[in-house]
Protein backbone atom coordinates (compact mmCIF):
# COMPACT_ATOMS: atom_id res chain seq x y z
CA UNK A 1 0.00 0.00 0.00
CA UNK A 2 2.79 2.18 1.18
CA UNK A 3 4.45 1.72 -2.41
CA UNK A 4 1.42 2.24 -4.14
CA UNK A 5 1.17 5.55 -2.65
CA UNK A 6 4.77 6.17 -3.42
CA UNK A 7 4.71 5.59 -6.87
CA UNK A 8 1.23 6.77 -8.24
CA UNK A 9 2.26 10.58 -8.76
CA UNK A 10 4.83 9.24 -11.12
CA UNK A 11 2.72 7.03 -12.76
CA UNK A 12 0.72 10.42 -13.14
CA UNK A 13 3.15 11.90 -14.67
CA UNK A 14 4.25 9.49 -17.33
CA UNK A 15 0.00 9.24 -18.24
CA UNK A 16 0.07 13.24 -18.69
CA UNK A 17 2.98 13.20 -20.98
CA UNK A 18 1.81 10.79 -23.07
CA UNK A 19 -2.32 11.85 -23.26
CA UNK A 20 -0.62 15.37 -24.43
CA UNK A 21 1.65 13.70 -27.21
CA UNK A 22 -2.05 11.85 -28.20
CA UNK A 23 -3.69 15.33 -28.43
CA UNK A 24 -0.74 17.02 -30.35
CA UNK A 25 -1.07 14.24 -32.85
CA UNK A 26 -4.49 14.33 -33.29
CA UNK A 27 -4.53 18.30 -33.38
CA UNK A 28 -2.12 17.94 -36.53
CA UNK A 29 -3.64 15.37 -38.17
CA UNK A 30 -6.73 17.64 -38.09
CA UNK A 31 -5.47 20.41 -39.42
CA UNK A 32 -4.04 18.38 -41.72
CA UNK A 33 -0.31 19.00 -40.54
CA UNK A 34 1.53 15.88 -40.62
CA UNK A 35 4.58 15.45 -40.79
CA UNK A 36 5.07 14.11 -44.77
CA UNK A 37 2.57 16.66 -45.49
CA UNK A 38 4.40 19.75 -44.64
CA UNK A 39 7.36 17.83 -46.30
CA UNK A 40 6.17 18.02 -49.45
CA UNK A 41 4.53 21.50 -49.02
CA UNK A 42 8.41 22.86 -48.21
CA UNK A 43 9.35 20.42 -51.34
CA UNK A 44 7.33 22.41 -53.85
CA UNK A 45 9.22 25.88 -53.41
CA UNK A 46 12.16 24.51 -53.55
CA UNK A 47 14.21 24.16 -57.15
CA UNK A 48 17.27 22.24 -56.02
CA UNK A 49 17.88 18.98 -57.37
CA UNK A 50 18.76 17.49 -54.00
CA UNK A 51 15.22 17.16 -53.07
CA UNK A 52 14.07 13.77 -52.75
CA UNK A 53 10.40 13.64 -52.97
CA UNK A 54 10.27 16.15 -55.98
CA UNK A 55 7.30 18.26 -57.31
CA UNK A 56 4.10 17.42 -58.27
CA UNK A 57 2.92 16.48 -61.99
CA UNK A 58 0.87 19.23 -62.08
CA UNK A 59 3.76 21.67 -60.91
CA UNK A 60 5.97 20.56 -63.22
CA UNK A 61 3.72 20.67 -65.81
CA UNK A 62 2.60 24.11 -65.75
CA UNK A 63 7.06 25.25 -65.33
CA UNK A 64 8.05 22.89 -67.77
CA UNK A 65 5.57 21.74 -70.37
CA UNK A 66 2.33 24.13 -70.54
CA UNK A 67 4.32 26.22 -72.24
CA UNK A 68 4.33 24.31 -75.26
CA UNK A 69 1.47 21.61 -74.69
CA UNK A 70 -1.00 24.17 -73.83
CA UNK A 71 -0.29 25.76 -77.21
CA UNK A 72 0.45 22.78 -79.59
CA UNK A 73 3.71 24.99 -80.19
CA UNK A 74 6.31 23.04 -82.88
CA UNK A 75 3.54 20.48 -83.23
CA UNK A 76 3.25 19.53 -79.25
CA UNK A 77 0.70 17.12 -78.88
CA UNK A 78 -2.04 19.50 -76.97
CA UNK A 79 -2.84 19.44 -73.53
CA UNK A 80 -6.06 16.96 -73.20
CA UNK A 81 -6.60 16.50 -76.87
CA UNK A 82 -7.10 12.94 -76.93
CA UNK A 83 -6.49 12.86 -80.69
CA UNK A 84 -3.35 14.14 -80.96
CA UNK A 85 -2.08 11.16 -78.11
CA UNK A 86 -3.48 8.32 -79.32
CA UNK A 87 -1.18 7.29 -81.21
CA UNK A 88 1.52 7.87 -78.69
CA UNK A 89 -0.53 6.20 -75.99
CA UNK A 90 0.55 2.96 -77.48
CA UNK A 91 3.90 3.73 -76.48
CA UNK A 92 3.14 3.02 -72.80
CA UNK A 93 4.35 5.20 -69.59
CA UNK A 94 7.88 4.23 -69.23
CA UNK A 95 8.44 4.98 -73.41
CA UNK A 96 6.76 8.67 -73.40
CA UNK A 97 8.87 9.30 -70.33
CA UNK A 98 11.76 7.86 -71.58
CA UNK A 99 11.45 10.29 -74.22
CA UNK A 100 10.63 13.33 -72.22
CA UNK A 101 13.42 12.93 -70.01
CA UNK A 102 15.64 12.23 -72.68
CA UNK A 103 14.54 14.26 -75.54
CA UNK A 104 12.64 13.06 -79.48
CA UNK A 105 12.72 15.53 -82.51
CA UNK A 106 11.16 18.81 -81.39
CA UNK A 107 10.54 17.97 -77.91
CA UNK A 108 13.55 18.98 -76.10
CA UNK A 109 14.92 17.00 -73.10
CA UNK A 110 13.06 17.89 -69.82
CA UNK A 111 11.34 20.56 -71.73
CA UNK A 112 11.88 23.86 -69.71
CA UNK A 113 12.42 21.95 -66.45
CA UNK A 114 16.02 21.98 -66.24
CA UNK A 115 16.41 20.77 -62.88
CA UNK A 116 13.71 17.67 -63.08
CA UNK A 117 14.46 14.29 -62.04
CA UNK A 118 13.57 11.04 -64.29
CA UNK A 119 10.40 11.01 -61.37
CA UNK A 120 9.01 14.51 -62.01
CA UNK A 121 9.15 13.98 -65.21
CA UNK A 122 7.20 10.43 -65.02
CA UNK A 123 4.77 12.84 -62.87
CA UNK A 124 4.48 14.98 -65.37
CA UNK A 125 3.74 12.77 -67.86
CA UNK A 126 1.60 11.48 -66.16
CA UNK A 127 -0.82 14.13 -65.30
CA UNK A 128 -0.72 14.81 -69.28
CA UNK A 129 -2.31 11.27 -69.38
CA UNK A 130 -4.86 11.47 -66.87
CA UNK A 131 -5.99 14.84 -69.22
CA UNK A 132 -6.98 12.30 -71.66
CA UNK A 133 -10.45 10.37 -71.77
CA UNK A 134 -9.23 7.41 -73.90
CA UNK A 135 -6.18 6.12 -71.41
C1 LIG B 1 9.74 23.53 -76.45
C2 LIG B 1 8.44 22.95 -76.49
C3 LIG B 1 8.15 21.78 -75.58
C4 LIG B 1 8.23 21.73 -74.22
C5 LIG B 1 8.67 22.83 -73.26
C6 LIG B 1 7.78 20.42 -73.84
N1 LIG B 1 7.45 19.68 -74.94
FE1 LIG B 1 6.79 17.78 -74.98
N2 LIG B 1 6.74 17.80 -77.00
C7 LIG B 1 7.07 18.89 -77.79
C8 LIG B 1 6.96 18.53 -79.19
C9 LIG B 1 7.22 19.44 -80.37
C10 LIG B 1 6.54 17.18 -79.21
C11 LIG B 1 6.29 16.31 -80.45
C12 LIG B 1 7.58 15.62 -80.81
C13 LIG B 1 7.37 14.69 -81.99
O1 LIG B 1 6.49 13.83 -81.91
O2 LIG B 1 8.10 14.82 -82.97
C14 LIG B 1 6.42 16.77 -77.83
C15 LIG B 1 6.05 15.49 -77.42
C16 LIG B 1 5.92 15.08 -76.13
C17 LIG B 1 5.54 13.75 -75.72
C18 LIG B 1 5.21 12.58 -76.63
C19 LIG B 1 6.50 11.88 -76.94
C20 LIG B 1 6.27 10.67 -77.79
O3 LIG B 1 7.07 9.71 -77.65
O4 LIG B 1 5.34 10.64 -78.60
C21 LIG B 1 5.53 13.74 -74.35
C22 LIG B 1 5.20 12.57 -73.46
C23 LIG B 1 5.92 15.05 -73.92
N3 LIG B 1 6.15 15.84 -75.01
C24 LIG B 1 6.03 15.40 -72.61
C25 LIG B 1 6.51 16.64 -72.19
C26 LIG B 1 6.71 16.96 -70.81
C27 LIG B 1 6.44 16.02 -69.65
C28 LIG B 1 7.19 18.24 -70.78
C29 LIG B 1 7.59 19.03 -69.57
C30 LIG B 1 8.48 18.44 -68.63
C31 LIG B 1 7.27 18.72 -72.15
N4 LIG B 1 6.84 17.72 -72.96
C32 LIG B 1 7.71 19.98 -72.54
C33 LIG B 1 7.45 20.14 -77.35
C34 LIG B 1 7.66 20.49 -76.03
Amino acid sequence: MYKFIFLSPFLLIGINVSMADDYEDEVRKRLGLNTEVAQVTAISNDDSESVPAGRSGEIVYNLGCAACHNAGLAGAPLYADDSQWETRLIKGLEMLTSNAYNGYNAMPAKGLCMDCSEEEIKRSVEYMLEALTIN
